[in-house]
């Protein structure tokens, strides 16, 4: 069980490594110490070993109450309010989590666009299901999932009726503030908290992940025991003894050689959410004051049929990081063809991973001699307790990156611009001038 990195044909050295070691010790020391930039956001450094452990037993009850009495569970959230959690299911399940037979309730995921048709084909697939509900917003304000949750709630009430509905509705969200904390208050759904000290995107290891990976049978116990392997093995303040802190400095040299883009690529279909709640993570974290780089994800060997023209032979101001699972899931062997009319018995009877592996190794040199820089993040296989340790790792490693761009990788304030528009435009009160500006632009 472990989680290994290496930066691939020598494109970083340990020299480089040593190099910047007293500047990651200090971005270590300042992450730990709380005395870098958004101190007050740093809560999800030794939540893995400092969670709260009552409310970790009331998760795992209420996920047993959700699994009787439902078979449907809508989960109502957006950005680090819902990836991650899609994450878990794909990554520790399978994307394919709904359609396979299983005991555990259904899982669909609400709020995190605006899409009418969206919203009606969920409505439409959960039909006259028992369902229960899961809003999950930490500022309570989010208007994605504050739509749909006017929507779900009033189904549960029509359904049920306003008592039976508060029985089915459970919140996560800040302790104390918000609408939605003060809408729970109000009408006594269950709670779950969301600690002041942790960041949307940093709260996949918090109730916001958990209670879902709870109610799919996923043992959450084992997520946060690889989690908390995670926070004891890469808390080396040493780069040269810390896998994830080389990680983050090799982003950092590469970011330095004009590379600004970093293609984090899988060889998984389980993988492709995992892609999503990366970018998230890294985007929000670095992408300030007109520096960071840009994140992207890339499924292959899907993608190579796509981009993997431009990966080979465009622009070069990328790197590549590539995810890699040793064990599959499951074999399936390549069959032996008496005819061979498509000339594939060369590889028959080898395993579809094996297959994989050489498309993975291939592509790589290929990539490499085309002037990409390539790294890979390695675990053994795609369980709950890889799941939280490669979780930690990515987390940690964006903290010391984005000190090392000397940012701060804890607040986004970019992400309101968009909203005050929208604001405006819908004719939200306070907004008028702003609205009148907007309009004579469009
Ligand atoms: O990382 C963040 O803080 C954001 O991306 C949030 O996760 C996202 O905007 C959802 O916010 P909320 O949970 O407050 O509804």
């Amino acid at each position: 069980m472990s989680i290994t990195f290496s930066v691939k044909d020598h494109a970083v050295t340990n020299a480089d490594f040593a190099a910047m070691a007293e500047q990651i010790k200090a971005c270590h020391a300042a992450l730990h110490n709380k005395t870098g930039k958004g101190n007050d956001f740093v809560g999800w450094v030794n939540w893995p070993t400092a969670y709260d452990k009552d409310e970790f037993a009331r998760i795992q009850k209420a996920a047993k109450t959700i699994q009787d009495q439902s078979e449907v569970l809508i989960v109502i959230g957006i950005g680090g309010s819902y990836l991650g959690t899609k994450t878990a299911l794909d990554f520790i399940r399978t994307p394919f989590y709904n359609e396979r037979k299983k005991d555990t309730p259904d899982i669909y995921f609400v709020g995190n666009n605006i899409s009418s048709a969206y919203l009606n084909d969920i409505l439409s697939i959960l039909g006259n299901r028992d369902f229960s509900v899961n809003i999950i917003s930490k500022s309570g304000t989010t208007t994605e999932p504050a739509i749909a949750f006017r929507i779900f709630k009033q189904l549960l009430e029509q359904k049920y009726g306003k008592d039976g509905a508060a029985k089915r509705i459970y919140a996560t969200t800040d302790r104390a503030r918000g609408a939605l904390k003060t809408m729970c208050d109000a009408q006594g759904y269950e709670t779950f908290v969301i600690p002041d000290d942790i960041g949307g995107r940093f709260t996949v290891l918090t109730a916001v992940g958990l209670l879902a990976m709870a109610v799919a049978d996923i043992d959450i116990t084992q997520v946060m025991a690889g989690a908390q392997w995670a926070e004891a093995t890469f808390s080396n303040p040493d780069v040269l003894q810390n896998p994830c802190y080389q990680y983050a400095a090799a982003r950092n040299i590469f970011y330095r050689q004009g590379k600004s883009i970093e293609i984090l690529a899988n060889y998984e279909p389980h993988l492709t959410s995992f892609g999503e709640w990366y970018k998230q993570l890294y985007a929000e974290s670095e992408g300030k004051e007109n520096k960071g780089i840009f994140p992207v994800c890339a499924n292959f060997s899907t993608d190579l049929h796509s981009i993997g023209q431009f990966i080979q032979e465009g622009s070069r101001y990328f790197f590549e990081t590539v995810l890699w699972c040793k064990e599959p899931k499951s074999t399936v062997l390549v069959p032996f063809d008496e005819e061979d009319l498509d000339g594939l018995n060369f590889m028959a009877a080898k395993d579809m991973q094996f297959v994989n592996s050489k498309a993975f190794s291939g592509t790589m040199l290929a990539h490499i001699d085309g002037g990409v820089p390539n790294m890979v993040i390695e675990m053994e296989r795609m369980d709950a307790w890889h799941f939280g340790a490669l979780v930690y790792f990515f987390e940690k490693a964006v903290g010391i990156s984005g000190y090392l761009l000397d940012v701060n990788p804890f607040n986004q304030p970019g992400v309101e611009a968009y909203k005050k528009n929208m604001f405006a435009l819908l004719g939200k009160p306070g907004y008028e001038d702003l609205r009148a500006d907007l309009e004579k632009r469009l």
